[in-house]
């Protein structure tokens, strides 16, 4: 496969329907709870990506079977004990969704499991879930970085825990270490992705959740010995919609129907944002599929986009979207202002830093700091001149963003790390060349 990929020409407009692939958040979740069942847990549409494969190898290695019939992946799962008979090594690759969650799983192992990753994945903070998870009462041997090793006990003893962060992954691998447990373990946690309550709900493991007006949720979840097999049909990602919706704002003339896409409340900060700052967006078809909600998204071509300052309770439902969302205000008629983002840094690369950087290379001024942005937005900007982007961790959404801005503003670029988009969304150039195929 090619390393890089070179763009010299805006996209011609389209208007054109497509479907993404599977969700992320839900496609690792399916895997991992489908360990924890004894019986067949079927899915269809899961997404194929090196995330979710890194997931299926480590079941794999913890004695699942994993068939695949074209569109459909049956596991049959071990059970809610992990009794292995040697020491192993699970591989989490670049997703620190599977390396966080599957250290919740794993708080009842009887014998050592070590947990290795990528390059960028090792630099990533996984004390941010050991610190917890020690309550319960395994044991960890974690320096700064990766690998961590992890011992468990047999019956780990319930927690109390806040969680400050926004952070989905902190939250869900709780809730699976408490699943082990016995007795009730209380979270409260601030708001994020509720994907894993509500697989669970629907698992019928005992759980409440108490959702307060101060973006807050309070979660009770009680031990279970056992759990069913979980039968799913997993809906389209926004995080993937999200750059092909921002290719069509930015686009002149342009329409987009994207079907069956998950759009979770808590996922889709990324459409109020855009439609605070004049982006025409629909949601269309709405319906429910096991506790998620799913819709048809209709977007179009927007002109006089205006600046935002982007309301912090909206950061953790767009935490991935971020990225693209500043090239909306790369292009929007004043100044736009983004802070409590030091999350963003702690992702597959320093998206933060990223994203200054490469508006810069656009000619976009910007303050960037730790935690904020500051977007100074011009309606009229024509990009004409060579870009390099390089050397960004192979970070998939900053390869995308990069190409987005590349089809939209103009000028020469070169984006490295073609292959990165094979993390979270391999069919993206596939769908980028249905929507204009002579560009
Ligand atoms: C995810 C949660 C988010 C998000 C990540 C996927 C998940 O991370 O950035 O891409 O599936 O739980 P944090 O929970 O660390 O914010």
């Amino acid at each position: 496969m090619k390393k890089f990929l070179e763009i010299e020409k805006k996209i011609n407009s389209f208007k054109k329907t497509i479907n993404v692939e599977g969700d992320k958040s839900l496609s690792i979740r399916w895997v991992l709870l489908s360990l924890l069942s004894k019986k067949k847990s079927v899915a269809y549409n899961l997404l194929m990506s090196e995330d979710v494969i890194s997931a299926l190898n480590c079941i794999k290695t913890l004695g699942a079977k994993v068939k695949f019939y074209k569109n459909k992946c049956e596991i049959v799962g071990k059970g809610m004990e992990i009794n292995i008979q040697n020491r192993l090594t699970l591989n989490a690759g670049n997703s620190g969704t599977l390396g966080r969650l599957i250290l919740g799983i794993l708080v009842n192992t009887n014998k050592k499991i070590k947990i290795i990753g990528d390059k960028s994945l090792s630099k990533r903070d996984f004390s941010r879930v050991t610190k917890p998870l020690k309550k319960f009462g395994a044991k960890f041997n974690l320096k700064k970085n990766l690998p961590v090793e992890i011992v468990g006990l047999k019956s780990p003893r319930p927690i109390s825990y806040i969680e400050n962060k926004g952070s989905a992954q902190c939250k869900s691998a709780v809730m699976l270490a408490a699943l082990k447990s016995k007795g009730t373990t209380m979270i409260k946690a601030k708001k994020s992705r509720d994907h894993t309550e509500l697989m669970l709900k629907f698992l019928k493991v005992p759980i409440s959740i108490r959702k307060s007006d101060d973006n807050y949720d309070f979660i009770k979840i009680k031990g279970v010995k056992k759990i069913g097999p979980l039968k799913y049909k997993i809906p389209g990602d926004i995080s993937s919609c999200a750059f092909f919706i921002v290719l069509t704002i930015l686009s002149k003339n342009s329409e987009l129907f994207l079907k069956d896409i998950n759009i979770n409340p808590s996922r889709i900060g990324i459409i109020k944002i855009l439609k605070l700052m004049g982006a025409k967006i629909k949601l269309l078809n709405i319906r429910f599929y096991k506790g998620e909600k799913i819709a048809d998204i209709f977007v179009k071509s927007s002109k006089n986009l205006t600046a935002i300052n982007c309301p912090t309770k909206y950061n953790s439902n767009a935490i991935d979207e971020f990225l693209v969302i500043f090239l909306i205000a790369a292009k929007s008629k004043g100044v736009s202002n983004f802070k409590n983002l030091s999350e963003l840094n702690q992702k597959e690369s320093p998206r933060l830093k990223w994203a200054g950087r490469i508006l810069n290379s656009m000619g976009i001024k910007n303050i960037t700091t730790n935690n904020s942005i500051k977007i100074y937005g011009n309606p009229k900007l024509i990009v004409n001149k060579n870009i390099i982007i390089r050397n960004f961790s192979k970070d998939h959404r900053v390869f995308m963003m990069s190409v987005i801005a590349a089809l939209t503003f103009g000028g020469k670029w070169k984006i490295y790390d073609l292959d990165s988009i094979n993390t979270s969304f391999p069919k993206f150039l596939n769908i980028l060349k249905k929507l204009s195929p002579k560009t």
